[in-house]
């Protein structure tokens, strides 16, 4: 057992927590669309318009804020006039970046829209510079958002749809400087700027412009972007990173397999988002001070070997109580640097690399990463405060901090998220709460052996359950079991 001492003020608020930092992503890769959220009208499995009931249900839990579609790489040869229209008359094409399959568009901007409104979240849309072109981006939002009177808008009442949708967050381009067309900064800033002129502001509605930010660590490439994009063409910048286990992208490392060393190193790579974040951060605060340019983290998770037998374009792995210290510490991140970064989607919401979700047929399985999201909702909208905590380290060869934390307040509510990143410690956890008045403290837990997961044969092996804390005299103690993300109310 170590010791830890903590300090909340909740005199001392740093910024808002934008809900979107709770934020998904749902590409057409694998089975994350077909059969995973969209399995059509005529399907066995109860379904609204062709989407799952029990994945409405699972997103709503969740306040699932925001779901980014249609990728990815695959956004960048995505042609959205193929998927509308008469299903049976929809174009297919092959999708040649996910395992060469056949796309026949049967989930499209309609269905899209709808798993939206079913969810109750704001869509952002990825749209395709990398193959498409100025005119079909600009008709693509001219076909959401504009009411009436143009041959776009007057298309999309033929389809069935009379009122536009409302469409705030538009990504220009995916990862630009790889699979979206492997641009330099300069040519991308240089596209971005005619892209985004003719994505115009229709019937009222106000488009939030994405342009594509860094991959990790590429710093030149923030640079450039700063330099050349002003606050009148783009409200952010996104930002990739995955947590590849082993560092090698040939040999990632397995989903369950893995000892104590590559636990921890697992655990490390995925704190170098706090680095990364910081880093672009001083970059942005340079050129923006003002912090009117949000960053955007818009992949990040864990990205493992696929699982054995399934098909290697499909990026299917399993999710263990490791995938859950990972979210746990990548959203505490996110929180402490919510001033700067107002967004993040995590990769990939159902069935594909880091999912909060499994499916198999008609079964649905939540892994630990959703218990994650469920355990962290009530951060969505607060504001963060002031939060220290001891540096007791874990691990064997890579040292990290043991526990990883963040803190925020809402309607008079504080919510305390830790994980305890040791697999061999419990964490006695003594927490001063400063300038809050509260009385009664309550903790629901998540934890387990790192390897425990959900199955289909075992789908509640990993739930959340009550935990005991207690509250003296502004005083929180709790003994954090190893491998355990825990939250706290306090009233
Ligand atoms: O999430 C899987 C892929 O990872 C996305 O399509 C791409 O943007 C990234 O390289």
């Amino acid at each position: 057992m170590k010791k830890i001492s903590m300090l909340i003020n909740a005199m001392d608020r740093i910024s808002h927590i934008n809900p979107e930092i709770y934020g998904h992503f749902s590409e057409h890769l694998g089975r994350c669309i077909y059969n995973g959220i969209y399995v059509g009208e005529d399907s066995d499995i109860p379904n609204t318009d062709g989407i799952r009931n029990d994945i409405i249900e699972a997103f709503r839990k969740i306040k699932l804020p925001v779901l980014r579609w249609p990728g990815g790489c695959f956004a960048d040869e995505y042609h959205w006039t193929d998927g509308i229209g008469e299903k049976a008359s929809r174009k297919k094409m092959i999708n040649s970046n996910w395992g060469g399959v056949t796309e026949d568009n049967s989930f499209g901007t309609h269905e899209f829209f709808r798993l939206c409104e079913l969810v109750g979240c704001e869509p952002y849309l990825a749209g395709n510079m990398g193959s498409g072109t100025i005119q079909e981006l600009s008709e693509w939002v001219e076909y959401i958002t504009l009411h009436s009177g143009s041959p776009m808008s007057e298309l999309r009442r033929k389809n069935g749809r009379d009122e536009p949708w409302k469409l705030k967050y538009l990504g220009i381009g995916n990862e630009n400087w790889g699979c979206g067309g492997n641009m330099r900064p300069e040519y991308y800033a240089d596209e971005y700027r005619r892209y985004q002129s003719f994505c115009k502001n229709h019937s009222g509605n106000e488009l939030f412009r994405i342009a594509c930010g860094p991959s990790a660590n590429d710093y030149n490439w923030t640079e450039v972007m700063m330099k050349n994009l002003s606050k009148f063409h783009t409200k952010a910048l996104s930002l990739h990173y995955y947590t590849v286990p082993t560092g090698d992208w040939s040999k990632k490392g397995k989903a369950l397999e893995f000892d104590n060393d590559l636990y921890y190193s697992t655990i490390s790579k995925t704190l170098y988002m706090d680095e990364l974040i910081t880093r672009h951060t001083e970059i942005m605060n340079r050129y923006d001070p003002e912090n009117e340019i949000g960053l955007i983290v818009d992949e990040w998770g864990c990205w493992y070997d696929v699982e054995e037998g399934t098909n290697p374009g499909f990026l299917y792995q399993q999710n263990s109580m490791r995938d859950a210290v990972v979210a746990a510490c990548n959203l505490n991140i996110f929180n402490r640097h919510s001033k700067r970064v107002i967004m993040a989607n995590l990769a990939q919401a159902v069935n594909v690399l880091q999912a909060l979700i499994l499916t198999e047929g008609e079964k649905l399985v939540k892994t630990p990463t959703y218990h994650v999201f469920d355990l962290y909702k009530e951060h969505q909208g607060g504001e963060l405060v002031y939060c220290f905590c001891s540096d007791e380290k874990a691990g064997t060869k890579d040292k990290i901090p043991m526990i990883s934390s963040s803190a925020s307040l809402k309607n008079g509510v504080m919510t305390i998220t830790l994980a305890n990143c040791s697999v061999e410690d419990s964490a006695d956890i003594s927490c001063d709460i400063r300038g809050f008045a509260c009385s009664e403290a309550s903790a629901r837990i998540l934890t387990g052996d790192a390897h425990s997961f959900n199955d289909f044969d075992s789908p509640e092996n990993v739930v959340i359950g009550d935990f005991a804390v207690s509250l003296e005299n502004g005083v929180l103690s709790a003994e954090l079991p190893p491998c355990s993300v825990v939250s706290v109310t306090l009233k």
